[in-house]
């Protein structure tokens, strides 16, 4: 029962297609297991580039049934919208599996996350603006809309009074807004019952059905491991695990039933939106990450801040996730530099720290300790080998593998699909 969980071991926008590529024809079901349309990857198949959000890159597979978990969130409006345009490029959409415990997110949830920034002022998390934070705190202040009360009119109508109830009172009295008509929404919510109907199904049955029966399952993180709402940054974080335990929760397979857990791992870092980012970059070498990298974000136009290797965060998402592998993706964007600096550990307030500070306060302090690594200028992106690879940046792989404490089992070169270095089978 080969059960792998793909999941970014940095702040997200690791390069999670190239992992999902690699793993290509062999997967039978992929499985988003949190997060909603904040997420964004590019999956390229043929000379055909898709940008998906919300859906499972295993949609644009024939063989593989892509599954949304009942972790996710789900913007309706966005999943058809994204459904039709892939159909209208010839994709096959119809193997989609939506759980029916999956939450909706409603128009609300997405004018209070931008009413809820806009109020944060100089505090603010810099949200997506989709509504994922609302939606998630209605959830667990148990007044969320699931995806099984769209076929209970009645229900539905008495869930969407009692979300808004508070809301309303919110938005006019504080934000100064117009209060939200329930009828609208439960009569928007409605008109996207039957159009979701024939995906709706019990996941967490079928994914364990198809684990007893030996097929391979894997599950795909949006987001990334510091992004975590427990193990992330916090508050500069999303409202979802996408650490290896969200995997569980948020498809109903246990545990015991996880074969491997894969850690996407960028050969430098990145941030989008704000909070602490140690090795942040502000001079000519984070502008050159940023052009060469493309690191601009799929779901927000918005630049990425840039930076250099942490290996404190690596080794602890090693630590927080059980991670068995590790994908280094983007070794390419490297190529050029006489010496790439690798964080090694941070100085807080004077003393040198090897491990990720608890404490938000010291993390805030954290400054990088760097060592220097030889770089190569030799073009790497047609190296199918380890052994292909120029001493310097097998030795660069080989250091960051040591510092981040799993193996490294394979290498993105390029950003083509096939400009992969394998070194130990996935599979
Ligand atoms: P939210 O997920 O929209 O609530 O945003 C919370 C934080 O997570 C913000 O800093 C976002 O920029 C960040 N974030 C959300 N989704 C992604 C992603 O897919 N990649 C990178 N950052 C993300």
């Amino acid at each position: 029962m080969p059960a792998l969980v793909l999941l970014g071991a940095q702040w997200g926008d690791e390069g999670k297609g190239k992992a999902t590529d690699l793993l290509g024809g062999s997967v039978d079901y992929v499985v988003r297991y949190q997060g909603g349309n904040n997420a964004g990857h590019t999956v390229v198949v043929g000379d055909q580039k898709y940008a998906l959000h919300l859906l499972p890159s295993g949609i644009l597979s024939p063989t593989c049934v892509p599954v949304i978990g009942n972790g996710v969130v789900v913007d309706p409006s966005v999943l058809l919208s994204e459904l039709s345009g892939l159909n209208e490029r010839g994709v096959d959409t119809s193997k989609l599996l939506i759980s029916g415990n999956a939450h909706i997110i409603t128009p609300y949830h997405v004018t209070v996350d931008k009413v809820t920034e806009r109020f944060l002022g100089k505090r603010k998390i810099g949200t997506t603006g989709r509504g994922i934070g609302p939606t998630y705190a209605d959830k667990i202040n148990r007044v969320g809309i699931r995806v099984q009360d769209l076929y209970d009119e009645s229900i539905l109508t008495q869930k969407v009074e009692a979300a808004l109830d508070v809301k309303n009172q919110m938005l006019t009295k504080l934000y100064n807004r117009r209060a939200i008509a329930i009828e609208q929404v439960v009569e928007e919510l409605l008109g996207y019952a039957e159009k979701l109907a024939p995906y709706v199904a019990d996941t967490v049955l079928v994914l364990n059905q198809a684990l007893e029966e030996d097929k391979v399952v894997l599950f795909e993180g949006g987001q990334g491991t510091l992004l975590d709402i427990d193990h992330g940054t916090y508050p500069f974080v999303t409202s979802s695990n996408p650490t290896a335990g969200g995997a569980c929760t948020g498809s109903g397979v246990g545990p015991t039933k996880i074969s491997r857990v894969i850690g996407i791992l960028k050969a430098y870092t990145t941030r989008v939106g704000a909070g602490p980012f140690p090795t942040e970059l502000f001079d000519e070498d984070g502008q050159a990450l940023r052009r060469i990298g493309g690191e601009r974000g799929v779901t927000t136009g918005r630049d990425r801040r840039c930076g250099w290797f942490d290996a404190v965060i690596a080794r602890y998402a090693t630590r927080v996730n059980g991670l068995t592998d590790f994908f280094l993706t983007k070794l390419d964007v490297l190529t050029g530099w006489e010496q790439i600096p690798v964080c090694v550990a941070y100085e807080i307030d004077g003393k040198r720290v090897e491990e990720l500070p608890y404490s938000q306060t010291d993390f805030h302090h954290a400054k990088p300790v760097y060592e220097n690594l030889p770089g190569w200028s030799e073009d790497i992106t047609k190296a199918k080998s380890f052994a292909d690879l120029p001493k310097n940046a097998q030795n660069y792989v080989k250091a960051l593998e040591e510092m981040s404490g799993a193996p490294i089992s394979a290498i993105g070169v390029g950003p083509g699909r096939d400009e992969t270095i394998e070194i130990n089978s996935f599979l």
